[in-house]
């Protein structure tokens, strides 16, 4: 019995050195923990067995067997240790002198940089900013503007229908459906820019595209007159383009203002002389604008008498392409990475 005992602690010391020697992760370790250290295990079944043998061979085999514990306690605390610091990378196999990952600091889009630059100008000299629906029914984006139904005015703006009860909401075609909204929800004086995205059904090419985006502008108070509206118009204009810029106002016609007219700046790259940008005629077309037609004020009700006031309309697109030189609209629609990264 007791021999028989002392062969199962040798071979039970033969078996656990071996399976020590291939532990490979903290997984092998704690199996090895179970199957041998635990205290259903191995070694201590051998303990449990001590208590059958007769006292007489007792001495030799517990001390043989209290010296198999120390030993597979103490290998397997260093086997552990081993296993748990060789998880740590050595400073040897770090490259040092390999290329650090480039991180891309994102940029705004060259439309959002120049509605802002447009905001900022407009905001220093104390106008508000205002917001309306890209899907506009037909009375703000039209009736209430004093396009009456089936005016020839209408044409002036290719229209995107939506498909409803009989084309009662379009896609709006211009920001100054805004104007209304604006003058419905607030009492005069209002002073107010509204930048917004636009519709139109137009044949796309480097000129036209179907969506581009406006800011509206619109002042009304008592006794507003043409020269506030041209000083405005031409501090925008020192501010946006240079200092030296000038302007020009063309009559025009637009049904929501009278009089009318189309302001122009001179070229800023050829100084007027005449280049490909301002197509050889020294001026650049940056909006529309003229005095709130008397009709306006009706739809919303204000009185005529009372106030008076200005109005302007701006392409953020046309003025960006203007800024940067940039000779196709569909750039800015495409979110070609080449393109934009240059902004
Ligand atoms: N809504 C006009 C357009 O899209 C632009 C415009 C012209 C706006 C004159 C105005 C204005 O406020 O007074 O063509």
């Amino acid at each position: 019995m007791a021999m028989e005992m002392l062969d199962e602690i040798q071979k039970l010391k033969e078996e656990a050195t071996a399976s020590l020697s291939g532990l490979k992760t903290p997984e092998d370790a704690e199996n090895f923990r179970l199957q041998f250290l635990s205290r259903k295990g191995s070694l201590a079944q051998l303990f449990e067995r001590l208590k059958e043998i007769p006292k007489a061979d007792n001495p030799a085999i517990g001390i043989s067997l209290n010296e198999l514990r120390n030993l597979l306690e103490s290998e397997f605390e260093s086997a552990r240790k081993n296993l748990a610091s060789s998880k740590k990378v050595s400073i040897s196999s770090v490259d040092l002198s390999i290329q650090g990952r480039k991180r891309y600091v994102g940029r705004k889009h060259p439309l959002t940089q120049t509605a802002e630059e447009i905001k900022r100008i407009f905001k220093s000299i104390g106008f508000g900013i205002a917001d309306g629906p890209e899907i506009e029914d037909d009375y703000h984006n039209f009736e209430a503007l004093n396009f009456p139904p089936d005016h020839p005015a209408r044409d002036m703006q290719d229209t995107f229908f939506v498909k409803d009860d009989g084309g009662k909401y379009v896609l709006r075609t211009h920001t100054s459906g805004v104007q209304i909204r604006v003058m419905e929800n607030n009492k005069p004086p209002v002073r107010v820019i509204m930048p917004g995205r636009v519709y139109r059904n137009e044949a796309i090419s480097a000129r036209s595209y179907c969506l581009f985006h406006q800011v509206e502008g619109l002042y009304v108070d008592k006794n507003v007159s043409l020269a506030e509206l041209k000083g405005t118009i031409s501090y925008f204009a020192k501010e946006f383009f240079n200092a030296e810029a000038k302007l020009r106002f063309r009559p025009s016609y637009f049904p929501f203002t009278e009089p009318s007219a189309e302001v122009d700046v001179n070229c800023f790259v050829c100084g007027g002389k005449g280049c490909r940008i301002c197509k050889y005629s020294g001026w650049l077309e940056i909006m529309g604008c003229g005095m709130v037609d008397p009709n306006v004020f009706k739809y919303v009700k204000y009185d005529e008498n009372e106030v008076s006031g200005f109005a302007f309309g701006m392409g953020i697109d046309r003025l960006a392409l203007l800024r940067y030189g940039i000779d196709d609209i569909r750039l800015f629609f495409e979110n070609d990475l080449r393109f934009l990264n240059q902004f």
